[in-house]
């Protein structure tokens, strides 16, 4: 949709100075009113955020635990350091969206601007029209996931019809789209899962699922063409087992496990280097494609108002979720 009749445009009418968003202070949110709203520049849009999600990495960004990724990318340090994915109104006519355009996305990760704010400018490429068939929040909680599992399992793990995958942490905010692109794919999904997600993750598509609070990983007599650990808590030297020949170990968290990734350039790569820091037109395109054809159901835990954001966090570190945790930024 390259609309090139519309030449980037500094955003310059727009009325509105100041926005609300949360802040982060000493490892310590609130919700201050007096922000500046930003300034689009070139290949950028102005957006107004309706609906933001909280995921795990803001826990770990308000309790300072991403504070080495920020240092490693040279990110500026803006007032709301929370936030990842986002659906929302584009305020602004730039080179491919504009003024009016439902859309939805993830800023960079480490250098852009975060979610939690009534309104933030975004580079053009991380954006996508929302699915037509649903709403702003339900669009919000699809980005992050839907985009980093469909990576995870197509480019790093070269997924084909047919090959045998094990997903850990299956119920969580990644991995209810992971179950549903694998099967997409053509995958026989195994899901490792907590007490009482069981029929919930098979009705998104698993082909059969294991308890994590009754089997160990290493303990499982089976052999996987790809093994993708969204829970962050494994170790290759446990599941290594676990791979078939061709089997290749994807960790969320990829810097866990540096040497492994790194590898031995003689050697086969077991272990995949994912890590999805921003949206992608192409590939959000197709995820919304894929909801509007039924393919992929976008799966919201709770919604919060924004003035309850600490409900909202507090619920983040809560065991027992079910897909993402979502906060409604703007009221109108
Ligand atoms: N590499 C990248 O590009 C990238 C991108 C986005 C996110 N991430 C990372 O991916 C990870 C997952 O994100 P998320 O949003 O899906 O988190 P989440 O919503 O908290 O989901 C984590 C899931 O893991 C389950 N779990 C916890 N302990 C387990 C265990 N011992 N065995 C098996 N499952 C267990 C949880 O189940 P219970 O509810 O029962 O505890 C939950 O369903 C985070 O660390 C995030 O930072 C990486």
């Amino acid at each position: 949709m390259l609309r090139q009749s519309f030449k980037f445009a500094k955003y310059t009418s727009f009325k509105i100075k100041h926005m609300k968003g949360l802040v982060l202070e000493n490892k310590k949110v609130s919700l201050q009113d007096n922000l500046e709203v930003p300034s689009p520049k070139k290949d950028e849009v102005l957006v107004k955020v309706k609906y933001a999600s909280i995921n795990s990495y803001d826990v770990e960004t308000i309790e300072g635990q991403s504070a080495l990724l920020k240092k490693l990318s040279g990110a500026k340090t803006y007032p709301v350091m929370t936030g990842l994915e986002f659906s929302g109104v584009v305020e602004s006519d730039g080179q491919r969206f504009r003024k009016g355009d439902k859309v939805y996305g993830y800023p960079d990760l480490a250098k852009g601007q975060k979610t939690h704010q009534e309104f933030i400018v975004i580079n053009e490429n991380y954006i996508a029209l929302v699915p037509s068939t649903i709403d702003f929040s339900e669009s919000a909680a699809l980005p992050l996931g839907a985009l980093t599992t469909l990576v995870g399992l197509e480019n790093v793990g070269k997924i084909k019809e047919g090959y045998k995958i094990l997903i850990n942490g299956a119920a969580g905010g990644l991995g209810v789209y992971a179950v549903q692109i694998a099967k997409r794919l053509g995958a026989f999904v195994s899901a490792v899962v907590g007490p009482g997600q069981e029929q919930f993750i098979k009705d998104l598509g698993a082909d059969n699922t294991i308890s994590y609070k009754e089997q160990k990983l290493q303990d499982i007599n089976n052999t996987y063409d790809i093994l993708l650990d969204l829970t962050t808590k494994v170790k290759f030297t446990d599941i290594k087992g676990l791979l078939s020949p061709r089997g290749v170990f994807i960790p969320a968290n990829p810097f866990n496990h540096l040497s492994a990734v790194l590898g031995n350039p003689f050697r086969k790569k077991k272990v995949g280097y994912l890590m999805v820091a921003r949206g992608d037109s192409g590939k959000l395109t197709k995820i919304a494609k894929w909801v509007e054809e039924g393919k992929l159901i976008s799966i919201i835990d709770k919604t919060y108002e924004l003035k309850d954001y600490q409900h909202g966090f507090d619920r983040t570190r809560e065991p027992g979720k079910r897909g993402r945790i979502i906060m409604k930024i703007a009221d109108h």
